[in-house]
């Protein structure tokens, strides 16, 4: 990468300004307590194999786009499991079962929830049933299976594999443990957020007491964006400007942001980045980005190849990156919000900026992975 003409074109879709931002520590830590988080780094600390990810500076990028620093947290090493999911079904399973050996575990997935719900469940000695869509690769499928679980497949969307998933749960009394939240299902989300933040706690210990000045948070149902919000809360004493970025199919935080209460958006092409192709924002992280976040994003999937491309390359930092496709909103929307000038102005991104990027995934669908990295584009 010689210069930036490689990326000089890249764009974002859509940007929008929280009207009704007001982050207020207090509120957030009123949905996501401290103890809930203290008592998820404790025990996810805990675990055979635990180590911090790294958080690997994008010193190229940073020069090219003219920051002073891009951080980029990456998951892709995450016990093997390579997402960041790892910590927070399996911790939510722990949790819930407390022990109880006799409990049937069952969730719903797109693909990497249910393998941390699946490594969970063994790893506490647990049966465990995973519904999984049309959409989800069998490549994904063999991975949880390794893990022990029993994997249905459900003719249609993510929707109509959880919808499958309550009513299998119900006749036959298994513990469903998602992900998402509803009407008198917030607990175990809630785990799975508290799970997440340990991500907050390792990138506070990381930063050697620089100011994040700017964080971009990938967003499907908002879970992540949320969890990394209550971490900041909880960790950090300054606090970032916080974009959340999501696919410009799937956009439902956006879109409620825009109007200020949840909307529900009909998501006509499915995003390759799977991961965050959601239509509507879980309840319990809507409590937190609802007046936390500053600015949203939208990208499409133009960039997602090249991105997966230059992260392998080692074009971004002088280390090689292996980063699924949902590890790519970061830098796309952050190299889009540089080439729009007035944008750059507004978010306020300048030579003194620290940037927080999440690589949130590693090769977690390996013939997805490989099929980018060979794409000529
Ligand atoms: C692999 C993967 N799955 C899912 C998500 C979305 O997480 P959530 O649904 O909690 O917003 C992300 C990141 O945004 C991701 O990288």
């Amino acid at each position: 990468m010689s210069d930036n003409s490689e990326f000089s074109n890249w764009k974002y879709s859509n940007f929008l300004h929280n009207e009704n931002h007001n982050f207020n520590e207090n509120d957030i830590l009123n949905v996501l307590s401290k103890n809930e988080i203290d008592e998820a780094y404790k025990t996810i600390s805990k675990w055979e194999n635990y180590s911090p990810t790294s958080l690997i500076n994008l010193n190229k990028l940073a020069k090219k786009l003219k920051l002073n620093n891009i951080f980029y947290k990456d998951e892709s090493k995450r016990f093997k499991l390579k997402s960041f999911k790892a910590l927070g079904g399996a911790y939510a399973v722990e949790k819930i079962t407390s022990g109880n050996k006799k409990i049937t575990i069952s969730t719903a997935t797109a693909g990497n929830h249910g393998r941390s719900v699946a490594w969970g469940s063994k790893n506490q000695g647990l049966k465990c049933k995973i519904f999984i869509s049309s959409y989800v690769s069998e490549n994904r499928a063999e991975v949880m299976r390794s893990f022990g679980a029993d994997v249905i497949r459900v003719n249609g969307n993510y929707e109509d594999s959880l919808n499958e998933c309550i009513k299998q749960s119900q006749q036959n009394n298994w513990q469903i443990v998602q992900d998402v939240a509803w009407k008198d299902y917030l607990l175990v989300p809630k785990l799975t957020m508290a799970g997440y933040s340990v991500m907050m706690k390792e990138i506070s210990d990381q930063i050697n007491n620089q100011k994040i000045s700017h964080i971009i948070l990938q967003a499907g149902v908002g879970g992540m964006a949320a969890a990394m919000i209550a971490g900041i809360s909880r960790y950090l004493d300054h606090v970032p400007q916080i974009i959340v970025v999501e696919p410009e199919s799937a956009a439902c935080v956006l879109a409620s942001i825009k109007t200020g209460k949840i909307e529900k958006i009909l998501i006509e092409k499915e995003s390759i980045m799977g991961g965050m192709s959601c239509g509507e924002v879980s309840l319990v992280p809507w409590k937190i980005l609802k007046n936390s976040v500053n600015y949203c994003v939208t990208i499409s999937d133009d960039y997602v190849s090249k991105t997966v491309k230059l992260l392998a390359k080692g074009e971004f930092s002088d280390e090689k990156i292996v980063g699924g496709e949902c590890s790519t909103p970061g830098p796309i929307s952050l190299i889009g919000l540089c080439n729009d000038q007035q944008k750059k102005e507004i978010v306020n991104l300048n030579v003194n900026s620290n940037v927080l990027l999440i690589g949130c995934e590693g090769d977690a669908d390996e013939n997805l992975y490989q099929e980018l990295l060979k794409k000529d584009d």
